[in-house]
């Protein structure tokens, strides 16, 4: 499932995740890449332990933990902490690749299977040309450039690449998540469902507002009482915490 979160970030929180990984002292891109990976990529990486990176991951962390569709998309047991790149001038693309099926964070020795991949875009889609995630899918390429703010998670298990900036800079923040639901099929069943079940229940709230059919005594149709049982038995009997 490749899924779009808009807004992840508030504008402030953009401004200022921006001004802090901006300042900042970047790397080679190579210092996290495996050994097919580095020889295909070519960016900038913000080193993890510097305070600014420690401080933008932090905002990140806090968005991405209220952000319903985040969750409900992904179903997080791990987080690998966000981690910030940047493709311009001469270090300006990263070819195709896999990612590391499990990562280990260096401060914590934590491991993070790689279920999905996360970038959430910190460049406006216009100050840059060329820069587009490619992530070859079963349903053929997609590709990605979304506007500053927004993210995509796709899986883990995809060959992608980043195709050269050809003009202006390009700035990303990325990670990955362990998912309590490991396949991606029953992921996406997942979260088609709670999609669908959260609209029923608006239509529902909205219709009957005035005759106040839902309320603590009557409670939600039976039917969505139901389905939201039938969500969480499947979750429960998917989920690995
Ligand atoms: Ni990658």
């Amino acid at each position: 499932m490749l899924l779009r979160i808009p807004h992840v970030l508030t504008p402030e929180e953009l401004a200022q995740v921006r001004q802090l990984v901006l300042s900042a002292d970047w790397a080679d891109g190579r210092i996290t890449a495996g050994s097919q990976s580095g020889t295909v990529k070519n960016n900038r990486q913000l080193p993890e332990e510097l305070p600014a990176a420690q401080q933008a991951r932090h905002i990140v962390s806090v968005a991405l933990a209220r952000n319903p569709q985040f969750v409900t998309g992904a179903l997080p047991k791990s987080v690998y902490p966000p981690l910030f790149n940047r493709y311009s001038g001469g270090s300006n693309a990263f070819g195709n690749h896999i990612d590391n099926a499990v990562r280990t964070h260096a401060a914590t020795a934590r491991h993070v299977r790689t279920d999905m991949a996360c970038t959430l875009f910190l460049s406006d889609a216009e100050s840059y040309e060329g820069g587009e995630l490619v992530v070859e899918d079963t349903y053929g390429e997609q590709r990605i450039k979304f506007t500053a703010g927004d993210l995509v998670m796709y899986p883990g298990t995809s060959v992608h690449r980043v195709e050269p900036v050809t003009h202006g800079e390009r700035l990303a923040c990325f990670f990955w998540v362990e998912s309590m639901v490991r396949s991606d099929t029953q992921r996406r069943l997942l979260y088609d469902m709670d999609m669908a079940i959260t609209a029923l229940r608006q239509q529902d709230l909205t219709q009957n507002r005035d005759i106040d059919r839902i309320s603590p005594v009557n409670g939600e149709r039976p039917e969505v009482v139901k389905l939201t049982g039938c969500y969480h038995n499947l979750l429960r009997m998917w989920a690995d915490v």
